[in-house]
């Protein structure tokens, strides 16, 4: 792409968070299933929300400045959500898998709150100040999400990891596997199943824990 101006490396920017956000409304209901914190679900949730609300101020954005956000793969956020999706397929137990989540979402805000901040410090250097005002709204509420997914995290994640190291190995052991993995995922891919048989003796072990 030929980049020949400042306000074409904006429009830029801004394509390639459109891709990033619409990518994420795609991922996030997945990650609301797989979570079993009410608290984490909730976060999720409501930031799923805020997401497609983020989409519908780009579109706004490029209307202001004349410019089609769609076109773009970002490509960043294809690798994120991929290690998300490993997240959300760790053989841990659900406590555990909550704490992968919130890792996998915080890199996602981290990267989105990169990419708003330059996008917006871009169009404060072409003083489109009403482009500036929906940036820092999108970008407020980035922040705001990854310091919930900390608070969750501390709040109510990490006291039931301690609740579990608690219980001890030797319970792990004697507990029956659990029967209700089938609510991971509906289109789990061919490989992902030759896989999970070719761990087998070590999944039904691990999930033992998983509760
Ligand atoms: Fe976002």
């Amino acid at each position: 792409m030929k980049v020949d101006s400042v306000s074409t490396l904006l429009e830029d920017c801004l394509r390639d968070l459109y891709s990033a956000e619409t990518q994420l409304t795609k991922a996030l209901p997945k990650m609301v299933k797989v979570a079993s914190t009410p608290e984490l679900k909730e976060a999720i949730s409501s930031h799923l929300q805020e997401t497609q609300e983020q989409v519908a101020r780009l579109e706004k954005i490029g209307q202001i400045i004349g410019a089609k956000m769609s076109g773009k793969k970002c490509k960043a956020m294809v690798g994120l959500l991929e290690e998300g999706k490993e997240a959300m397929e760790i053989d841990a137990s659900a406590p555990i898998v909550d704490m992968a989540i919130i890792a996998a979402a915080q890199k996602v805000e981290h990267y989105e709150i990169s990419g708003y901040g330059t996008a917006r410090a871009i169009a404060q250097q072409l003083e489109l100040n009403d482009v500036v005002q929906l940036l820092s709204e999108t970008l407020q509420e980035e922040s705001n999400a990854d310091e919930k997914l900390t608070a969750v995290c501390q709040e109510s994640v990490v006291p039931l990891t301690k609740e579990e190291d608690s219980l001890g190995m030797d319970q792990e052991e004697s507990e029956e596997p659990d029967e209700d993995d089938d609510d991971l995922d509906d289109d789990e891919d061919e490989s992902d199943e030759l896989e999970a048989l070719s761990t087998g003796s070590r999944s039904k072990s691990r999930n033992s824990a998983r509760r």
